[in-house]
């Protein structure tokens, strides 16, 4: 395995492959209704990555020093065959864990085969569990206790400590705060509160609509005694936190008034086959094309290679700059997965 370094010194360390464009859900700050209704096209499946070519590509950033892999989306489940992709990607070498982020709502009954081809982790994305919340934020008519469910069979399955995100809106679940802290708070999850980013172009985004950790924290110790806690691994994205008098972990993810890109090892490919260095990039380098073209590991090596190497991306911490400008064209958040 051979190392590589950004221009900033940043190692390539996490893989996030978005396996699918489409999802069930419409969450309002993702996919609005407006947008991605009944007449939207989503990509056709030859478009899309097959699991040969994503193999490929895993292997050749597992050769590169990645060893985490998170699947994405869309909703990475409503991908046909998701398990034998994660059984192909658990073999990798150097590849030592595997983590999926979903909606929880196909969940429950994936779990066992989830498990038999080696998921290591999972990651709920719940903004929400009062009923009225959940649709309107999802913008679907479904119901919350079918995740809510699942998350508890999961646990039940040897799935520990799943992190619940919830992507914090002003006006619009503020409540959710402590909801979701009283729900799970006697459980081994960790719920993290994410502050609302301004990925993509069209979920009409203003620091306005922002709750800042900072608010969010006062919120939470009106009623609960915290503490900070030291980081798993440097360059974590979340940041911390234990409920003192239950012993349970939470956790802040802080991109818009704490940005942490000095620490960035993250890279990223579209459900086509792009490679993205950054979640707010405006284009990724396609790689599908010489995949399909016939290239092999050593050149797709080469071709990654010095993508990462030239990489500069910091677009968190030079926000202000950039969004001043408004004329910075961002891919899809349903596209790049977070
Ligand atoms: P682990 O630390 O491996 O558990 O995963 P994670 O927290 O990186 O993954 P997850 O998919 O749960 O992401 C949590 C939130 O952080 C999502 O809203 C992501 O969009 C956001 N996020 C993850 N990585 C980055 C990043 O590099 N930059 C920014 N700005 N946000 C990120
Ligand atoms: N701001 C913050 N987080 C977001 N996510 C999706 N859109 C946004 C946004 N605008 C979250 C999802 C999921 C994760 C991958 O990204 O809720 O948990
Ligand atoms: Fe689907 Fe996740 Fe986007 Fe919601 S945030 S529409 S669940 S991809
Ligand atoms: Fe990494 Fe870009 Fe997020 Fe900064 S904004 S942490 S460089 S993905």
């Amino acid at each position: 395995m051979q190392n590589i370094f950004d221009k900033l010194n940043r190692p390539v360390k996490d893989l996030r492959i978005s396996v699918t464009d489409r999802c069930n859900f419409r969450c309002t700050y993702c996919m609005p209704k407006e947008v991605y209704g009944e007449a939207f096209k989503f990509l056709p499946k030859e478009e899309l990555l097959d699991f040969d070519e994503i193999e490929k590509i895993a292997k050749t950033f597992a050769s590169l020093g990645v060893t985490k892999i998170r699947l994405t989306g869309g909703e990475p489940l409503v991908r046909k065959n998701i398990e034998k992709l994660i059984k192909r990607l658990s073999k990798i070498e150097g590849i030592e864990d595997i983590a999926m982020t979903t909606n929880g709502y196909l969940l429950e009954p994936k779990l066992d085969s989830l498990i038999e081809s080696g998921l290591n982790r999972i990651t709920v994305s719940l903004d929400a569990i009062d009923e009225k919340t959940f649709k309107k934020m999802s913008d679907q008519n479904f119901d919350v206790n079918k995740v809510l469910s699942a998350i508890n069979k999961a646990n039940e399955k040897g799935f520990e400590q799943i992190k619940i995100n919830c992507v914090v809106q002003k006006n619009v679940n503020e409540h959710s705060i402590l909801d979701l802290l009283n729900y799970f708070k006697e459980t081994n999850n960790i719920v993290r509160f994410i502050e609302f980013m301004d990925v993509g172009n069209l979920n009409g985004w203003e620091l306005s609509q922002v709750l800042s950790i900072q608010d969010i924290l006062e919120i939470i110790e009106k009623k609960y005694k915290v503490r900070t806690l030291d980081e798993n691994y440097p360059g974590e994205v979340a940041k911390r936190y234990l409920l003192e008098d239950y012993s349970t972990e939470f956790g802040f993810i802080s991109s818009v008034s704490k940005p942490f890109c000095t620490s960035c090892t993250r890279a990223r490919i579209t459900m086509d086959g792009k490679l993205v260095t950054c979640l707010f990039a405006n284009n990724g380098l396609d790689l599908r094309k010489p995949i399909r073209n016939g290239c092999t590991q050593k050149e797709l090596d080469e071709i990654i290679s010095k993508v990462w190497e030239n990489r500069s991306d910091r677009y968190s911490e030079i926000r202000h700059e950039l969004t001043e400008s408004k004329n910075h064209k961002k891919i899809e958040m349903f596209q790049i997965g977070g």
